[in-house]
């Protein structure tokens, strides 16, 4: 284990894991990235917006925004070998830069605490699949089924339990012994299923148009909302903004350059997302349901799909695998990010602070599955609790913490300083990408959209 010339206290460095691979830390962090802003959010909100004009946005967002912003969380954490509150207070002592790292936190515990939920009805309807409990039912039978499932408490803490208590025993054992070798079997087993089931869903007699929906722009629907949500998609797909990557990078070390591993989780990210359009779009429109349903498209519109397709049930057990495991590689990239916190500023054990946050989390998301069924009249802003968690994450805090981490990059470091962090080692050295990137491109365009969606400018 290398001695990082960052730090005076070989013992504690000594201490900190590290990955294994390189390759390990690729598909850990493709890991992060891939999981329900692939698989369940992207497919409604292209849906919602417009198809293929919103993919544009989205995709150059992804390359000139949200993909800087990644190197720059890998390079804050292989530079200090620290979260990124304890980063940001190594790197500006004595200033409060690092309560960009505490919000960071919070809203990473926000979006687990509504993640486990989801991720468990993925698991029940993976076990749906598996006894063929749908198989044959009518639209109107699938449709009041899922509004039983969301009206059954009990029956949704139970699963979003399960996906607590998997990610807990993965998260404790640590970088090599957990998170690590879990992504080595999940992400391979991943591309697989997601190629099969894009390949079955474009062959199907009647795909055409949802392939055409897909890849033809409309820019009418281009709204300021539309951009502003292509944007949060970019950022909350790749998990940066709020300083989750930065503890993977954490456990990194400096044989190569960041660049070219950044690039590669980028694009397996994308890959997974524009592949989830070729899985679902085409079986919506073959099948002749509705592609703007909104977050229940994977779980009412995709078993209307498999209830009449043949071996329907084959498919979605496959799908929801597939769903299950997404979920699990993203939320053990997540909650590493709030142990990690713990850990390092807090010196707690491992083992108590998964168990802790767990905890927390798990009591947190029970108010966020409520607001699906029982309380969905209960409202924040108009909003249902998960519907104003989402918003409040996705559209605020990943676009407002990515645009100050920006300035401070671009504008308070300036971009030589980490720079010196993203070339180190062997292999692909960059310099003006980043440097517009950051000090340009990506805070005037955080600017226009929010200027824009708050009404100050009107193009
Ligand atoms: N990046 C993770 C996802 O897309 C959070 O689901």
């Amino acid at each position: 284990m290398s001695i990082s010339r960052e730090t005076n206290n070989p013992v504690l460095e000594n201490q900190r894991e590290q990955w294994s691979s390189r390759m390990g830390f690729v598909l850990a962090s493709i890991g992060g990235a891939i999981g329900l802003g692939n698989v369940w959010k992207f497919p409604y909100v292209t849906g919602r917006y417009g198809g293929a004009s919103f993919l544009v946005i989205y995709l150059i967002s992804l390359m000139f925004i949200a993909t800087p912003i990644l190197i720059t969380e890998f390079a804050i954490g292989r530079k200090t070998n620290l979260n990124y509150a304890g980063a940001l207070k190594k790197l500006m002592p004595g200033t409060k830069w690092y309560l960009l790292g505490i919000v960071g936190v919070i809203a990473l515990v926000i979006v687990l605490s509504f993640y486990f939920g989801i991720a468990g009805w993925a698991i029940a309807y993976l076990f749906k699949s598996l006894t063929g409990s749908y198989a044959g039912a009518s639209s109107q039978q699938i449709v009041a089924n899922f509004g039983a499932f969301m009206n059954s408490p009990l029956e949704l803490f139970f699963w979003q339990f399960i996906m607590v208590a998997i990610t807990g025993f993965i998260v404790i054992r640590g970088i090599k012994g957990g998170i690590e070798k879990v992504c080595n079997v999940l992400l391979p087993l991943l591309f697989i299923m997601i190629i099969g089931l894009a390949i079955k869903s474009v062959t199907l007699p009647g795909a055409g148009a949802g392939l055409e929906f897909y890849l033809k722009p409309n820019f009418s629907a281009l709204t300021p909302e539309a951009i502003l949500a292509a944007i949060g998609q970019s950022f909350f797909t790749l998990g940066v903004g709020c300083g989750n990557l930065v503890i993977y990078g954490s456990y990194l070390d400096k044989k190569k350059t960041i660049t070219s591993s950044a690039l590669m989780v980028s694009l397996g990210d994308t890959m997974a997302a524009l592949l989830m359009g070729f899985i679902i779009f085409p079986a919506v429109f073959a099948f002749g349901v509705e592609p703007t349903l909104g977050p229940p498209l994977v779980f009412i519109t995709l078993p209307i799909i498999f209830a009449k397709m043949k071996f329907g049930m084959v498919f979605g057990t496959l799908f929801y695998l597939l769903l299950f495991f997404a979920c699990l590689t993203s939320t053990m990239c997540i909650l590493e990010a709030v142990v990690g916190y713990c850990v390092d500023e807090w010196k707690w054990n491992r083992k108590k602070t998964v168990i802790a946050s767990s905890i927390l989390i798990f009591v947190l998301g029970m108010f966020q599955m409520l607001s699906f069924g029982p309380w969905q009249d209960v409202t924040i802003f108009g909003k249902t609790i998960f519907d104003a968690s989402d918003f409040l994450v996705n559209n605020m805090i990943l676009p407002g913490g990515g645009f100050i981490m920006l300035v401070l990059v671009g504008w308070v470091w300036k971009p030589k300083l980490l720079l010196d962090e993203i070339n180190l080692g062997e292999g692909f050295k960059i310099n003006k990408y980043y440097t517009y990137g950051v000090k340009y491109i990506g805070p005037l365009a955080l600017i226009t959209v929010f200027l824009q969606l708050v009404g100050i400018i009107k193009f």
